[in-house]
């Protein structure tokens, strides 16, 4: 078995690089650390009686993202990062060649439950000309992300990544604090019968949604022909992994819930590192009106909606739009 930096090494990925994506990495383990101490590492919100309502989650929250924001910060290599806990993007070194967007701790109502939680994180190089402060520089097409990965934090913690040349699968081997690269161009299986979606939000989405999964639920006896498991992690982290894994369709689709958000997941943090996961093991990952990867963001805490998965299943789904 291979260790994470000769494997990178292989795929002619840049020295700079691997070294940021080491460093992100040791963060990672720390967190990997903790919530394996589960309440005894006092950041699940158990242990401290105080502050009960709502911040057990915002615990573990803020301390994955001070660890994030200080190892990355600290190197020579980030110019700034952004982050799903920070109001705007905090600046790094003025001649740093990458900036670094992330979701410290994905599917934070999982905590509590001792369920599955994960980081995700994407890289995109610095443009030319523009200060470390300026938060413009995050406005790039996810198309330009030059490495995106996330560590799902189960039973084992498990790294999936990408840097453009497929994406691999490595397991943190805890008895000496290394990721080992456990299976390389990992491949989503083209059909399914497995759909992940909050059916809760069903009554609020749109009609062409609604028709798609109506007829998932018809199984067997519907236009479909056959019948549909579901899944629903509540982490998309999990989530993701399972269709990594084993193929499935996975959304969140556009809802009325509220007029002035009529989606939840974040592009720069979220959408966009699962998209190049996803694409680079032979998925489709868009909105009900293009590919996500190609949207020009105008916000770094935008949300955007989410259809990804088993290529002709995404497809399907999005027949239904046209
Ligand atoms: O980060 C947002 C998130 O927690 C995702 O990880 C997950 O897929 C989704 O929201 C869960 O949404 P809901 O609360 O509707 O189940
Ligand atoms: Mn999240």
């Amino acid at each position: 078995m291979q260790r994470i930096a000769p494997a990178l090494r292989e795929d002619n990925v840049p020295l700079d690089l691997i070294s940021l994506i080491k460093t992100i990495l040791a963060a990672t383990k720390e967190i990997s650390f903790r919530v394996g101490q589960g309440q005894l590492s006092g950041v699940l919100g158990s242990t401290l009686d105080e502050n009960i309502q709502g911040e057990i989650q915002k615990q573990l929250d803020v301390v994955s993202n001070q660890l994030f924001k200080d190892i990355t910060l600290e190197s020579g290599f980030v110019k700034a990062i952004s982050s799903e806990e920070e109001e705007t993007s905090v600046a790094g070194h003025e001649t740093g060649k990458y900036i670094v967007s992330f979701d410290p701790l994905d599917g934070s109502s999982n905590i509590e439950i001792n369920s599955l939680i994960g980081t995700i994180f994407s890289i995109m190089e610095a443009p030319e000309g523009m200060k470390a402060a300026d938060p413009d520089m995050f406005k790039q097409p996810g198309t330009k992300q030059v490495c995106a990965g996330y560590v799902l934090y189960g039973p084992s913690t498990v790294l999936a990544l990408t840097t453009g040349k497929g994406t691999h699968f490595y397991t943190l081997d805890k008895t000496h604090g290394s990721y080992m690269l456990t299976e390389r161009n990992v491949k989503i299986p083209e059909d399914t019968a497995e759909f992940a979606i909050n059916m809760s939000n069903q009554r609020s989405w749109q009609q062409p949604m609604k028709n798609y999964i109506a007829d998932l639920l018809l199984g067997k006896e519907g236009p479909r022909e056959k019948n549909f498991n579901m899944r629903w992690i509540a982490a998309m982290v999990g989530d993701v992994h399972r269709l990594l894994v084993r193929g499935g369709i996975f959304t969140y689709p556009s809802d009325n819930r509220d007029p002035n958000k009529p989606y939840k997941l974040r592009l720069m943090y979220e959408a966009n590192p699962m998209s190049f996961l996803v694409e680079q093991a032979g998925g489709l990952s868009v909105t009900s009106t293009g590919r996500i990867m190609e949207i020009e963001p105008t916000d770094i805490h935008q949300r955007v909606e989410v259809i990804l998965g088993s290529k002709n299943e995404v497809e399907k789904c999005l027949s239904y739009y046209k």
